[in-house]
């Protein structure tokens, strides 16, 4: 077969030749002697037209299919200069690989993004879903690339682990126990010490402890894969299965790790204005007017680097109009990152040195006492986009800060060692590979530009 992208790509290498292209039909218009059809054969964005006369011996069956039918047709491909596409296929036979049933839900017509995910099989089938995964495939090599051009070692960590990554809490727990007969300690616990593993197990929510093991054998490291939040959190950028990156860097601070953060973010948003221009296109004309102007600027200019203490300074200035007024040492809310982003600066905003009780247990101490090397990376449109921090090195500063918080030692004994041999500054970060792709793409729900979504409420297909 050949490729509808292979058509569009070296158009002159088959104009003229008989060819034999599979794919979906679109759309049938047929009339008594003739008729077309629109084929999508999922390799390029753009469809392909298709003539057929009724010297076909199967004519009435091939006007009578229904959208999105398997078929295979061949026939010479010829120039059409007058029309809206550059050429179309002369069919010689179009044969029916598979029927569709009437009841087929993607007609040709717009359908909301709502109703698409309700059938979460079918959509890839459409432009939209077509453009946001293809544009998922191909951010996620462009990541792979940025990274091994830069000597960076791809780490597969585990996705089962024993400690929590993030000290948070917000785990699915994994176990083997009979759910009906849970075996209990004489205080009436559950036991996790019948379980398979004899303890408690949960799904990742990052790989970074791990990662930062290997960071400290190889230097600079990256882990990309899915991580687990049982967190509550049904918003448009939450889900509880989601694809994180994070980078591990020895000998680097936190200064350095800004800067690999801003440089892979422009290497992706310029791989895929390079390689998808028709998906990217297609964005800025349906979902988001302003996006390749956004992206082309971003790519050349500097992102903002501020501290915390300056955010809060920036936006206590507009505290009556937020819902969540701001002052020194709350969290910052979606409403504030987007403010700061999309009414200050108009661009992506660093912030660091968080207060030390809002960010994690291994972000570095200042010598301020109150804050920790930590930066988030917010972007207009979505907020937070990467997490990071340089990480806390010294042994004994660790140990206090997870006893203060009540970490359990035992689960963390691997870490600790990291400080007892060889333990160099280091620092890291993690990209929401979903939030990067809303942010390439201009999709405002992450439930619209991973698979399968899970989120709260919703873990169907
Ligand atoms: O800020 P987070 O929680 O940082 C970490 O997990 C660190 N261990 C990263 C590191 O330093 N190696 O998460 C990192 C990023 C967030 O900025 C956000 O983009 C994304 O992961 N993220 C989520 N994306 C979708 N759904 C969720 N529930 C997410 N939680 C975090
Ligand atoms: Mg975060």
């Amino acid at each position: 077969f050949v490729k509808i992208k292979e058509l569009y790509r070296e158009q002159e290498k088959f104009l003229g030749q008989k060819i034999t292209v599979g794919g979906w039909v679109r759309s049938v218009r047929g009339s008594k002697a003739f008729g077309f059809i629109v084929l999508n054969d999922g390799t390029f964005f753009e469809p392909l037209q298709i003539v057929y006369h009724d010297t076909l011996d199967n004519f009435g069956e091939v006007s009578k299919l229904n959208v999105g039918a398997a078929v295979i047709i061949t026939g010479t491909l010829v120039a059409t200069p007058e029309a809206k596409q550059p050429f179309e296929i002369q069919a010689d036979t179009v044969e029916i690989e598979g029927a569709s049933a009437p009841d087929y839900p993607l007609q040709k017509k717009r359908h909301t993004f709502e109703y698409l995910r309700t059938i979460a099989h079918l959509r890839p089938r459409t432009n939209t879903f077509q453009a946001v995964f293809r544009i998922r495939s191909l951010t996620a090599y462009a990541i792979h690339k940025f990274f091994q051009e830069r000597g960076f070692v791809y780490v597969h960590t585990p996705l089962i682990t024993g400690s929590d990554a993030e000290g948070a809490g917000e785990m699915f727990r994994v176990t083997t126990l009979d759910m009906e007969n849970l075996p209990r300690t004489e205080e009436g616990r559950v036991d996790f010490h019948e379980d398979f593993f004899g303890k408690e197990t949960n799904l990742t929510v990052s790989g970074q402890l791990n990662g930062e093991a290997y960071a400290q054998a190889f230097r600079d490291i990256y882990t990309f894969g899915p991580t687990f939040r049982a967190e509550n959190s049904n918003t448009t950028r939450h889900a509880a299965e989601f694809w994180m990156i994070e980078p591990e860097m020895a000998f680097a601070d936190l200064e350095e790790n800004m800067n690999v953060a801003e440089a892979m973010l422009k290497y992706v948003i310029g791989y895929v204005l390079e390689e998808a221009l028709e998906e990217m296109n297609f964005f800025n004309t349906f979902v988001d007017k302003g996006l390749l102007d956004r992206l082309n600027h971003v790519r050349n200019s500097e992102f903002v680097r501020i501290t915390y203490t300056e955010a809060v300074e920036l936006l206590e200035k507009n505290n009556q109009n937020f819902e969540y007024p701001v002052s020194w040492g709350s969290d910052l809310q979606t409403e504030h990152e987007r403010y700061l982003t999309e009414e200050i600066f108009k661009k992506p905003v660093f912030v660091t040195n968080y207060p030390k009780e809002i960010k994690s247990f291994y972000m570095k101490q200042n010598p301020d006492g109150k804050t920790v090397a930590a930066v988030d990376c917010l972007v207009p449109g979505i907020g937070e986009i990467i997490g990071g921090s340089q990480r806390e090195d010294d042994y004994e500063k660790l140990l206090a800060r997870m006893d203060q918080l009540g970490l359990n030692r035992a689960d963390y004994e691997f870490y600790l060692d990291l400080r007892k041999y060889g333990s160099t500054r280091h620092s890291g970060f993690g990209l929401g590979f979903e939030r990067c792709i809303m942010y390439l793409t201009g999709m405002s729900n992450i439930r619209d530009v991973i698979p399968f979504p899970r989120t709260v409420n919703n873990c169907e297909l």
